[in-house]
């Protein structure tokens, strides 16, 4: 054997796989020693939490740095979205501002999905916890790479379905994020499908086939173990968030209790806009809450009719305000801020005064919101929209 054989016999093998490069003296002794110095594959626990890891740092070392942003924006606004729902005390509370029944309610009203959300309504607490896992699961998948393709699509689907109901009728469409977030996530679907791709090839290039290339969707021992870890992570996140959540900051069941049960407004009536006083008298209307139900202070969410989404302020012991939660600025829902005593607009950041007629006194909003008279009726202390 000649010696520039006997190198091409050794260092052959050696190219094939670049990592262990050997740059020393051409000797065959000299040349396995790269294989002897290869730290031990751990062990145990060592060696499980390697295989676990590893997989999650090369799924971010290979993909471009503009999908590393995508990836991190999405996944982390995700779980945050998922766990901020869990950690509301008043999202399964009717009543509340927040109640998932009342935004299904509401977001059916013109939606063209308006018959799926209402069918969601006859379960509400079933469909809030589901998009809360759901959402939870894509974040955190998404954060370590475990089904990406499947989980860019879920969070594809999740904002579309949010872009036809939640800001379905902010107009102009690009002042509601969610048609913004649906377009991020195809973005980063196809990003991930063209990097696979690419990845396909070029094995395929260099071994002239592609065996050791795994296809979306094969399912390997691994990938069972990663997609237990993610829902064992998911149900913790849950647990951990429903744990810390806070009592409903608006009266719980204030909508269904029965009238009649308290007496703190008596001989008060207030209206949308400001309060009055007025005689002791029965009053006809439709009822929204007993007065006795809501904390000073404190908001619930109601129907008012012919108006829509509607929130009911309690000022003071006598005195309540209702304005329509439609914001004037693009139609988003306003919110309520208990510490604040304001209406706050999760949009654009408008805010609205419910003390001073709900004029403006933050953001781009350009008129107050639209007040709705409400009464409380002495006799039941019952807050009525009278007739
Ligand atoms: S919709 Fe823009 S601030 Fe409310």
């Amino acid at each position: 054997m000649t010696r520039d054989s006997y190198r091409s016999q050794i260092f052959g093998q050696l190219r094939s796989n670049p990592a262990p490069r050997y740059s020393g003296p051409m000797t065959a002794t000299r040349a396995r020693a790269p294989r002897h110095t290869l730290p031990p594959p751990p062990r145990g626990r060592h060696r499980s939490a390697d295989s676990f890891l590893r997989p999650i740092v090369e799924s971010w070392s290979v993909q471009p740095a503009a999908l590393r942003v995508l990836r991190a924006f999405l996944g982390v606004t995700f779980f945050y979205a998922g766990v901020q729902k869990l950690a509301d005390g008043g999202f399964f509370h009717p009543g509340s501002l927040s109640y998932i029944g009342t935004q299904l309610r509401e977001f059916s009203q013109g939606s063209p999905i308006g018959g799926l959300l209402r069918f969601a309504g006859h379960v509400p607490v079933l469909t809030g916890l589901a998009i809360a896992l759901a959402e939870i699961a894509i974040g955190l998948g998404t954060i370590a790479g475990i089904g990406p393709l499947l989980f860019a699509a879920g969070g594809f689907v999740v904002n579309l379905l949010l872009t036809l109901s939640a800001t379905w009728h902010v107009h102009p469409y690009f002042l509601g994020s969610d048609s913004i977030y649906a377009a991020a996530w195809l973005a980063y679907f196809v990003g991930v499908a063209e990097t696979r791709r690419r990845a396909r090839q070029s094995i395929v290039s260099r071994k002239g086939h592609a065996a050791s290339y795994a296809p979306p969707g094969a399912i390997g021992r691994r990938e069972m173990l990663r997609g237990s870890a993610l829902a064992g992570a998911t149900l913790v996140s849950a647990s951990v968030a429903a744990a810390v959540a806070g009592s409903p900051a608006a009266a719980t069941n204030a909508l269904q209790r029965h009238p009649g049960g308290g007496s703190a407004g008596a001989g008060r009536q207030a209206s949308g806009g400001g309060s009055s006083g007025g005689a002791p008298q029965a009053t006809q209307g439709t009822p929204i809450a007993s007065l006795s139900s809501i904390p000073v202070g404190q908001a619930i969410g109601f129907t008012a009719p012919g108006v829509g989404p509607a929130a009911l302020v309690r000022l003071g012991p006598d005195t309540v305000v209702a304005y329509s939660r439609v914001c004037t600025h693009a139609g988003c829902l306003v919110g309520y801020d208990a510490s604040s005593r304001i209406l706050v607009c999760p949009c654009h950041g408008a805010e609205f005064d419910p003390a001073h007629g709900a004029e403006v006194i933050g953001g781009p909003a350009p008129a107050p919101l639209t007040p709705i008279k409400v009464t409380v009726d002495r006799q039941t202390g019952q807050v009525v929209i009278p007739s």
